[in-house]
């Protein structure tokens, strides 16, 4: 067991699972919309990513490698009816609004199955809309069932906690990662590699460097960063490579594990996971 891992004291003030000895990583185990609450009192938050559940688990079938599998993630990803997970969105979404500082943004990925209601959800809380990104995957696994265009897109968006706030933007930095142009949308990324992968899979992992990106362009160093549905640990690897602080929570505390090994291997300056490059936006 790790130095730095700590488990949740009973009632009172949330402990974190585990804090890193600069105090810059925490990581919190337990339900986001209780938890997202009482940690954004104590000081809130300047970016918030969320990758929520996409309520897909449901007995269906996917394509892995050629081959058909279930596409059953974990309990945390089963549908509660259409009513229950627009209810769910409502919930999280609405601590993590009182959650943010004045001028800071969230970001919330989905696909059709979610991310109309988070959108709604938004527009319900009072929340900005600022873009709504596109990530494409170049390489998206094929449709089995021949009856679909293969899905090969995610969705990002972007909003700042209410119509007044001056949202945060490094837009110069964006553009000039764009080769001194205004940059679109439109994002390319690869799934995740194998390296990133290298303690264990997250059924849903997103890749590196699209967090590196949403970390640079919506934060700047030394800002509190958080994902309410931390995985794999993702946001929170590009959020110290970048300087930044960041606090994850998640249900499961093999993926909580899971997150404190990349950390570590990442401030244990092992180079490879930093050495990842960006991947060219198209
Ligand atoms: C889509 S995955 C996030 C994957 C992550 N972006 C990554 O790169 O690894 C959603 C995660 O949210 C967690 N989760 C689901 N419901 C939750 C809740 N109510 N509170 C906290 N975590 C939750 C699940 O255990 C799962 O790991």
């Amino acid at each position: 067991m790790s130095s730095g891992l700590m488990r949740s004291a009973p009632g009172g003030e949330p402990s974190p699972y585990y804090l890193a000895p600069s105090e810059n990583f925490s990581l919190y185990q337990g339900d986001c919309i209780e938890l997202v609450s009482q940690l954004g009192q104590e000081e809130p938050f300047d970016l918030i990513f969320a990758d929520p559940p996409y309520f897909l688990s449901n007995g269906g079938v996917t394509c892995k490698g050629g081959r058909m599998v279930s596409v059953h993630k974990g309990d945390w990803d089963r549908s509660r009816g259409a009513d229950g997970n627009h209810e769910f969105n409502l919930a999280w979404l609405e601590a993590c609004q009182q959650a943010l500082s004045d001028n800071g943004t969230i970001m919330v990925s989905g696909t059709h199955h979610t991310i109309y209601s988070i959108g709604h959800a938004m527009q319900q809380l009072g929340f900005k809309i600022l873009n709504a990104l596109t990530w494409v995957k170049p390489n998206p696994p094929p449709n089995l069932s021949c009856r679909y265009f293969t899905h090969a897109t995610e969705t990002i968006l972007w909003a700042a906690r209410d119509k007044k706030a001056k949202h945060h933007f490094n837009y110069k930095e964006m553009k000039a990662e764009n080769g001194g142009k205004q940059m679109k949308s439109v994002w390319t990324f690869s799934p995740p590699r194998k390296a990133e992968k290298r303690f264990g899979k997250h059924p849903t992992q997103k890749p590196l460097p699209l967090l590196e990106r949403i970390i640079r362009a919506a934060s700047d160093p030394g800002h509190r960063v958080l994902d309410p549905f931390n995985g794999s640990g993702t946001t929170g690897i590009a959020a110290i490579r970048h300087g930044r602080r960041y606090v994850g929570i998640d249900l499961n505390d093999a993926y909580l594990d899971l997150s404190v090994q990349r950390y570590e291997e990442l401030v244990g300056d092992l180079p490879d996971e930093r050495d990842l490059p960006l991947v060219a936006n198209s």
